[in-house]
Protein backbone atom coordinates (compact mmCIF):
# COMPACT_ATOMS: atom_id res chain seq x y z
CA UNK A 1 0.00 0.00 0.00
CA UNK A 2 1.41 3.55 -0.82
CA UNK A 3 0.71 5.85 2.18
CA UNK A 4 0.14 8.88 -0.23
CA UNK A 5 -3.64 9.65 0.44
CA UNK A 6 -4.14 7.68 3.12
CA UNK A 7 -5.90 8.52 6.78
CA UNK A 8 -3.63 6.89 9.34
CA UNK A 9 -3.72 6.55 13.15
CA UNK A 10 -0.66 6.62 14.91
CA UNK A 11 -0.12 5.41 18.86
CA UNK A 12 2.72 5.80 20.62
CA UNK A 13 3.17 8.74 18.09
CA UNK A 14 4.70 11.28 20.91
CA UNK A 15 8.22 10.38 20.54
CA UNK A 16 10.37 7.48 19.02
CA UNK A 17 9.22 5.34 16.61
CA UNK A 18 6.25 6.03 16.36
CA UNK A 19 6.51 9.75 15.87
CA UNK A 20 9.18 8.99 13.19
CA UNK A 21 7.02 7.17 11.34
CA UNK A 22 4.52 10.35 11.60
CA UNK A 23 7.11 12.16 10.06
CA UNK A 24 7.85 10.05 7.63
CA UNK A 25 4.10 9.26 6.54
CA UNK A 26 3.27 12.83 6.32
CA UNK A 27 6.63 13.57 3.90
CA UNK A 28 5.15 10.86 1.83
CA UNK A 29 1.80 12.59 1.32
CA UNK A 30 -0.47 10.94 3.71
CA UNK A 31 -3.67 12.82 3.74
CA UNK A 32 -5.01 12.57 7.45
CA UNK A 33 -2.73 12.13 10.69
CA UNK A 34 -4.56 10.99 13.81
CA UNK A 35 -2.07 10.71 16.79
CA UNK A 36 -2.37 8.88 20.03
CA UNK A 37 -0.52 9.02 23.13
CA UNK A 38 -0.62 8.71 26.48
CA UNK A 39 1.37 11.82 26.72
CA UNK A 40 -0.82 14.49 26.14
CA UNK A 41 1.31 17.26 26.17
CA UNK A 42 3.69 15.22 23.70
CA UNK A 43 1.25 14.44 21.24
CA UNK A 44 -0.74 18.14 21.49
CA UNK A 45 3.18 18.92 20.41
CA UNK A 46 4.03 16.00 17.63
CA UNK A 47 -0.10 17.04 15.93
CA UNK A 48 0.68 20.90 16.05
CA UNK A 49 3.93 20.15 14.50
CA UNK A 50 2.61 17.92 12.07
CA UNK A 51 -0.69 19.41 11.62
CA UNK A 52 -2.06 16.38 12.53
CA UNK A 53 -5.37 15.61 14.63
CA UNK A 54 -3.84 14.95 18.38
CA UNK A 55 -5.68 12.83 20.16
CA UNK A 56 -4.73 11.47 23.87
CA UNK A 57 -5.25 7.75 24.21
CA UNK A 58 -4.68 5.18 26.69
CA UNK A 59 -4.52 2.23 24.30
CA UNK A 60 -5.04 -0.16 27.25
CA UNK A 61 -8.27 0.87 27.27
CA UNK A 62 -10.84 -0.47 25.01
CA UNK A 63 -13.41 2.58 25.28
CA UNK A 64 -10.39 5.18 24.50
CA UNK A 65 -9.36 3.29 21.32
CA UNK A 66 -13.54 3.34 20.79
CA UNK A 67 -13.04 7.04 20.69
CA UNK A 68 -9.60 7.89 18.99
CA UNK A 69 -11.22 5.47 16.07
CA UNK A 70 -14.47 7.98 16.40
CA UNK A 71 -12.37 11.04 16.72
CA UNK A 72 -10.58 10.32 13.42
CA UNK A 73 -13.51 9.73 11.33
CA UNK A 74 -15.50 12.29 12.76
CA UNK A 75 -12.42 14.55 11.03
CA UNK A 76 -11.28 12.70 7.72
CA UNK A 77 -13.67 9.47 7.28
CA UNK A 78 -12.90 6.03 7.32
CA UNK A 79 -9.23 4.78 8.23
CA UNK A 80 -6.95 3.39 5.88
CA UNK A 81 -4.12 3.12 8.21
CA UNK A 82 -3.84 1.99 12.00
CA UNK A 83 -0.34 1.83 13.32
CA UNK A 84 -0.52 -0.11 16.87
CA UNK A 85 2.60 1.43 18.24
CA UNK A 86 2.37 2.02 21.78
CA UNK A 87 4.82 -0.56 24.01
CA UNK A 88 5.99 -0.44 27.65
CA UNK A 89 8.77 -3.26 29.26
CA UNK A 90 9.52 -3.75 32.35
CA UNK A 91 12.25 -6.02 33.35
CA UNK A 92 12.43 -9.25 35.33
CA UNK A 93 12.03 -13.16 34.83
CA UNK A 94 8.82 -15.12 35.89
CA UNK A 95 8.45 -13.90 39.18
CA UNK A 96 7.64 -10.57 38.21
CA UNK A 97 4.62 -9.16 39.73
CA UNK A 98 1.71 -10.09 38.39
CA UNK A 99 0.60 -6.14 37.57
CA UNK A 100 4.24 -5.56 36.07
CA UNK A 101 2.70 -8.57 33.45
CA UNK A 102 -0.43 -7.56 33.15
CA UNK A 103 0.73 -3.81 32.54
CA UNK A 104 3.06 -5.12 29.57
CA UNK A 105 -0.12 -7.59 28.32
CA UNK A 106 -2.39 -4.56 28.43
CA UNK A 107 -0.59 -2.53 26.32
CA UNK A 108 1.87 -4.93 23.68
CA UNK A 109 -0.70 -7.07 23.29
CA UNK A 110 -4.62 -6.13 24.16
CA UNK A 111 -4.13 -2.54 23.05
CA UNK A 112 -4.00 -4.45 18.96
CA UNK A 113 -6.46 -6.69 19.75
CA UNK A 114 -8.98 -3.69 20.98
CA UNK A 115 -8.08 -1.34 17.59
CA UNK A 116 -8.46 -4.43 15.41
CA UNK A 117 -11.81 -5.03 16.87
CA UNK A 118 -12.80 -1.19 15.96
CA UNK A 119 -11.32 -1.13 12.59
CA UNK A 120 -10.90 -4.09 10.66
CA UNK A 121 -14.21 -4.92 10.38
CA UNK A 122 -15.29 -1.90 8.29
CA UNK A 123 -12.02 -2.54 6.49
CA UNK A 124 -12.93 -5.89 5.27
CA UNK A 125 -16.31 -4.10 3.97
CA UNK A 126 -14.38 -1.49 2.27
CA UNK A 127 -12.37 -4.24 0.59
CA UNK A 128 -9.07 -2.45 1.94
CA UNK A 129 -7.34 -1.14 4.52
CA UNK A 130 -3.93 -1.68 6.77
CA UNK A 131 -2.89 -2.74 10.83
CA UNK A 132 0.71 -1.98 10.98
CA UNK A 133 1.82 -3.54 14.84
CA UNK A 134 4.68 -2.64 16.52
CA UNK A 135 5.87 -5.98 17.76
CA UNK A 136 9.42 -6.53 17.89
CA UNK A 137 12.46 -9.01 17.33
CA UNK A 138 11.05 -10.14 20.94
CA UNK A 139 8.17 -11.12 19.80
CA UNK A 140 9.81 -13.83 17.26
CA UNK A 141 12.83 -14.33 19.73
CA UNK A 142 12.58 -13.63 23.24
CA UNK A 143 14.02 -10.61 25.34
CA UNK A 144 16.43 -11.89 27.68
CA UNK A 145 15.94 -9.41 30.27
CA UNK A 146 11.97 -8.77 30.74
CA UNK A 147 9.40 -12.35 30.86
CA UNK A 148 6.68 -9.40 30.64
CA UNK A 149 8.19 -8.17 27.52
CA UNK A 150 8.76 -11.28 25.79
CA UNK A 151 4.93 -12.90 26.45
CA UNK A 152 3.59 -10.06 25.41
CA UNK A 153 4.92 -9.08 21.79
CA UNK A 154 4.93 -12.73 21.22
CA UNK A 155 0.99 -12.65 21.70
CA UNK A 156 0.86 -9.73 19.57
CA UNK A 157 2.84 -11.60 16.71
CA UNK A 158 0.36 -14.56 17.17
CA UNK A 159 -2.71 -11.96 16.96
CA UNK A 160 -1.30 -10.27 13.82
CA UNK A 161 -0.63 -13.83 12.00
CA UNK A 162 -4.50 -14.59 12.85
CA UNK A 163 -5.56 -11.30 11.55
CA UNK A 164 -3.54 -11.68 8.48
CA UNK A 165 -4.99 -14.86 8.12
CA UNK A 166 -8.98 -13.97 8.75
CA UNK A 167 -8.83 -10.69 6.55
CA UNK A 168 -6.05 -11.13 3.57
CA UNK A 169 -8.92 -12.60 1.80
CA UNK A 170 -11.31 -9.53 2.16
CA UNK A 171 -8.10 -6.88 1.23
CA UNK A 172 -6.87 -6.19 4.70
CA UNK A 173 -2.92 -6.30 4.55
CA UNK A 174 -1.27 -7.06 8.00
CA UNK A 175 2.48 -6.11 8.85
CA UNK A 176 4.28 -6.39 12.23
CA UNK A 177 7.51 -4.50 12.60
CA UNK A 178 10.05 -6.32 14.63
CA UNK A 179 12.73 -4.55 15.12
CA UNK A 180 15.79 -4.97 17.89
CA UNK A 181 17.89 -2.07 19.49
CA UNK A 182 16.20 1.43 18.62
CA UNK A 183 17.83 4.53 19.67
CA UNK A 184 14.67 5.94 21.48
CA UNK A 185 12.95 6.89 24.93
CA UNK A 186 12.20 3.03 25.29
CA UNK A 187 16.21 2.26 25.45
CA UNK A 188 17.92 5.61 26.50
CA UNK A 189 20.31 4.84 29.19
CA UNK A 190 20.45 1.65 28.68
CA UNK A 191 22.70 1.68 25.27
CA UNK A 192 23.80 -1.57 25.81
CA UNK A 193 20.81 -3.44 27.20
CA UNK A 194 20.40 -7.13 24.76
CA UNK A 195 18.51 -5.76 22.16
CA UNK A 196 21.91 -3.85 21.06
CA UNK A 197 23.81 -7.08 20.67
CA UNK A 198 23.95 -6.49 16.84
CA UNK A 199 23.52 -2.17 17.21
CA UNK A 200 21.08 0.63 17.53
CA UNK A 201 19.64 1.96 14.44
CA UNK A 202 17.40 5.38 14.68
CA UNK A 203 13.83 5.46 14.60
CA UNK A 204 13.65 6.98 11.20
CA UNK A 205 15.20 3.87 9.70
CA UNK A 206 12.55 1.87 11.21
CA UNK A 207 10.00 4.61 9.23
CA UNK A 208 12.19 3.74 5.94
CA UNK A 209 11.55 -0.11 6.41
CA UNK A 210 7.89 0.48 7.76
CA UNK A 211 7.16 2.59 4.11
CA UNK A 212 9.82 -0.04 2.37
CA UNK A 213 7.58 -2.99 3.79
CA UNK A 214 4.22 -1.06 3.24
CA UNK A 215 4.72 -0.58 -0.19
CA UNK A 216 5.44 -4.76 -0.67
CA UNK A 217 2.61 -5.71 1.79
CA UNK A 218 4.97 -7.74 3.41
CA UNK A 219 3.97 -9.11 6.58
CA UNK A 220 7.44 -9.03 8.15
CA UNK A 221 9.04 -6.26 8.18
CA UNK A 222 12.58 -6.36 9.93
CA UNK A 223 14.70 -2.68 10.16
CA UNK A 224 17.79 -5.26 11.12
CA UNK A 225 17.94 -7.92 8.14
CA UNK A 226 19.81 -9.89 10.87
CA UNK A 227 16.87 -10.88 12.70
CA UNK A 228 15.68 -13.00 9.73
CA UNK A 229 18.73 -15.38 9.97
CA UNK A 230 18.16 -15.52 14.17
CA UNK A 231 14.38 -16.93 13.05
CA UNK A 232 15.83 -19.25 10.42
CA UNK A 233 18.34 -20.34 13.17
CA UNK A 234 15.56 -20.75 15.24
CA UNK A 235 13.43 -22.83 13.21
CA UNK A 236 16.35 -25.47 12.22
CA UNK A 237 17.22 -26.50 15.67
CA UNK A 238 15.55 -24.73 18.48
CA UNK A 239 17.63 -26.60 21.01
CA UNK A 240 21.03 -25.02 19.92
CA UNK A 241 19.46 -21.49 19.45
CA UNK A 242 17.98 -22.30 23.03
CA UNK A 243 21.92 -22.72 23.92
CA UNK A 244 22.81 -19.22 22.65
CA UNK A 245 19.94 -17.63 24.53
CA UNK A 246 21.16 -19.33 27.81
CA UNK A 247 25.26 -17.85 26.48
CA UNK A 248 23.34 -14.54 26.16
CA UNK A 249 21.77 -14.31 29.54
CA UNK A 250 24.92 -15.72 31.31
CA UNK A 251 26.87 -12.91 29.50
CA UNK A 252 23.86 -10.14 30.31
CA UNK A 253 24.11 -11.38 34.10
CA UNK A 254 27.93 -11.67 34.23
CA UNK A 255 27.76 -8.11 33.74
CA UNK A 256 29.76 -8.36 30.26
CA UNK A 257 26.39 -6.70 28.93
CA UNK A 258 25.58 -3.94 30.98
CA UNK A 259 21.55 -3.68 31.15
N1 LIG B 1 13.32 1.09 21.13
C1 LIG B 1 13.56 -0.18 20.83
O1 LIG B 1 14.71 -0.65 20.91
C2 LIG B 1 12.43 -1.06 20.37
C3 LIG B 1 12.76 -2.30 19.80
C4 LIG B 1 11.73 -3.14 19.36
C5 LIG B 1 10.42 -2.72 19.48
N2 LIG B 1 10.13 -1.51 20.05
C6 LIG B 1 8.72 -1.14 20.16
O2 LIG B 1 8.51 0.08 19.48
C7 LIG B 1 7.33 0.70 19.99
C8 LIG B 1 7.61 2.17 20.22
O3 LIG B 1 8.59 2.30 21.25
P1 LIG B 1 9.76 3.37 21.19
O4 LIG B 1 11.04 2.61 21.18
O5 LIG B 1 9.49 4.35 20.13
O6 LIG B 1 9.66 3.99 22.64
P2 LIG B 1 9.15 5.41 23.16
O7 LIG B 1 9.13 5.26 24.63
O8 LIG B 1 9.94 6.51 22.54
O9 LIG B 1 7.67 5.51 22.58
C9 LIG B 1 6.60 4.83 23.14
C10 LIG B 1 5.42 5.79 23.18
O10 LIG B 1 4.28 5.05 23.63
C11 LIG B 1 3.57 5.88 24.53
N3 LIG B 1 2.74 5.07 25.42
C12 LIG B 1 3.14 4.28 26.44
N4 LIG B 1 2.07 3.73 27.04
C13 LIG B 1 0.98 4.18 26.38
C14 LIG B 1 -0.41 3.97 26.53
N5 LIG B 1 -0.91 3.20 27.51
N6 LIG B 1 -1.25 4.58 25.67
C15 LIG B 1 -0.77 5.39 24.69
N7 LIG B 1 0.53 5.62 24.51
C16 LIG B 1 1.40 5.04 25.35
C17 LIG B 1 4.64 6.66 25.28
O11 LIG B 1 4.12 7.83 25.89
C18 LIG B 1 5.65 6.96 24.16
O12 LIG B 1 5.38 8.19 23.53
C19 LIG B 1 6.95 -0.10 21.24
O13 LIG B 1 5.89 -0.98 20.93
C20 LIG B 1 8.22 -0.88 21.55
O14 LIG B 1 7.95 -2.06 22.27
C21 LIG B 1 11.10 -0.67 20.48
Amino acid sequence: MEIHGKTIIITGAASGIGLAMAQRFKAEGAKALILADLNADGVTAAGRALDALAVPTDVGDEAQIKALVAAAEAAHGPVDVFCSNAGVIAKGDEDQPDDEINFCWQINSMAHVYAARVVAPGMAERGNGYLLNTVSAAGLLIQVDSVAYTMSKHAALGLAEFLAAKYGPSGVRVSVVCPQGVRTAMTAGRPETPAAVDGMIDADDVAEAVVAGMADERFLILPHPTVADYVARKAGDRDRWLRGMARLRERLFAGEIKQ
